[in-house]
């Protein structure tokens, strides 16, 4: 830190993403990217696009928000593109956090939230998870302030059946509640069909996950033309370009043949299934991961030995040094022949 840096950051605690080797291979599963590329068409149209980089993009990302509402079967109004989900959530702890309506979310979930908050100067409140790890829409009514809710939530993979979010939006007509659906397509059910029955619902998702593009950086927000507004405030007070040209051309293409990210989907869903139970049978307890991650214990291991030893051996896997979870690993899903490795290596382990 130079003796420049501003005092109010001092004590500021950045978010540790998980590591991205550049100097050898790894089977990186270790931070729930897709294992399969982006279709062919989406580098095609991004290859065509470079010759209009000169220009600035479209601030208002309309094309592709007028894509992606259809395919939503919303209003362009009711969408806002970021870049990625991560500025879209870091905008609604902005726009709709302060003093005295501080963010409410559970004690275990992405754990960037926290950071938002505090980089926002805005006071957060942490609800404990159940002892299964489950949410309990109880413990949010009438929470305060904005809740966060990931869905499924992350890094234990465990979804909240909508009723649940439903019990959490009547019971908060004064607050706002985000939805982060990163994860929604490995198996999770989608609260974006409540939009039009709920004005306090903000729904948030991603391309990085489902859509092989992390890489990108695109996400999106859904929520009613009010909330869309308030976030645009932010995104017109920060960064109006927020989403580059590449961007929003490679968003289009791949909406366009989204059935081919489904199916991805779909397979990174069976090949979770297969490994939770080859995993199982090596002794591992292991959450209902409805996420292309599973989260994982093995009373032999530590969770930062595990990490370890992996690592030796060529496969990286995320641990958390946090209460609660320290004897746990969060392992994304790679490929088939990924995670026959994987196995092959937990097996001489
Ligand atoms: C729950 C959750 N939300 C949001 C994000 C952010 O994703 P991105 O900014 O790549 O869209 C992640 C990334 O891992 C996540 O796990």
């Amino acid at each position: 830190m130079s003796r420049f840096f501003s005092e109010k950051y001092r004590t500021l605690k950045a978010y540790t993403p998980g590591e991205q080797p550049q100097e050898r291979k790894y089977i990186k599963l270790n931070t729930n990217e897709n294992p399969f590329p982006p279709g062919e068409w989406v580098a095609e149209a991004v290859r065509e696009e470079t010759a209009n980089l000169r220009l600035y993009s479209d601030p208002e990302s309309g094309k592709l928000r007028k894509v992606l509402s259809e395919r939503l079967g919303l209003k362009p109004e009711n969408l806002i593109m970021t870049n990625g989900s991560d500025e879209g959530l870091n905008y609604a702890f902005m726009a709709f956090c302060d003093g005295n309506h501080p963010a409410v979310f559970p004690d275990i979930t992405y754990g960037f939230y926290p950071v938002f908050a505090r980089i926002n100067g805005v006071p957060f409140r942490e609800i404990p998870l159940r002892a299964d790890w489950t949410v309990s829409p109880e413990d949010y009514a009438d929470a305060g302030g904005p809740v966060f809710l990931a869905n499924p939530n992350a890094p234990t993979g465990i979804f909240l059946p909508l009723e649940g979010i439903e019990m959490i939006l009547q019971e908060n007509p004064n607050n706002v509640v985000i939805v982060d659906e990163a994860y929604v397509d490995f198996g999770g059910e989608s609260a974006l069909k409540l939009l039009g029955k709920y004005e306090n619902l903000l729904v948030i998702q991603t391309f990085s996950k489902s859509r092989s593009l992390a890489g990108l950086r695109l996400g999106f927000a859904a929520g009613s033309e009010a909330l869309i507004r308030d976030l645009k405030a932010m995104q017109y007070s920060t960064n109006p370009y927020n989403v580059d040209r590449l961007a929003q051309t490679a968003g289009i293409a791949c909406l366009e043949r989204d059935e081919y990210n489904l199916r991805n989907a779909e397979e990174i869903g069976k090949t979770r299934a297969w490994v939770k139970t080859e995993m199982e049978k090596l002794g591992f307890q292991i959450t209902d991961s409805r996420a292309n991650f599973l989260f994982v214990h093995h009373s032999a291991f530590p969770g930062s030995t595990l990490r370890d030893r992996l690592r030796e051996r060529g496969i990286l896997i995320r641990w958390f040094d946090q209460e609660r979870i320290r004897d746990w690993n969060r392992i994304s899903i790679g490929t088939r022949a990924d995670m026959k490795t994987l196995l092959a290596e937990l097996s001489a382990l």
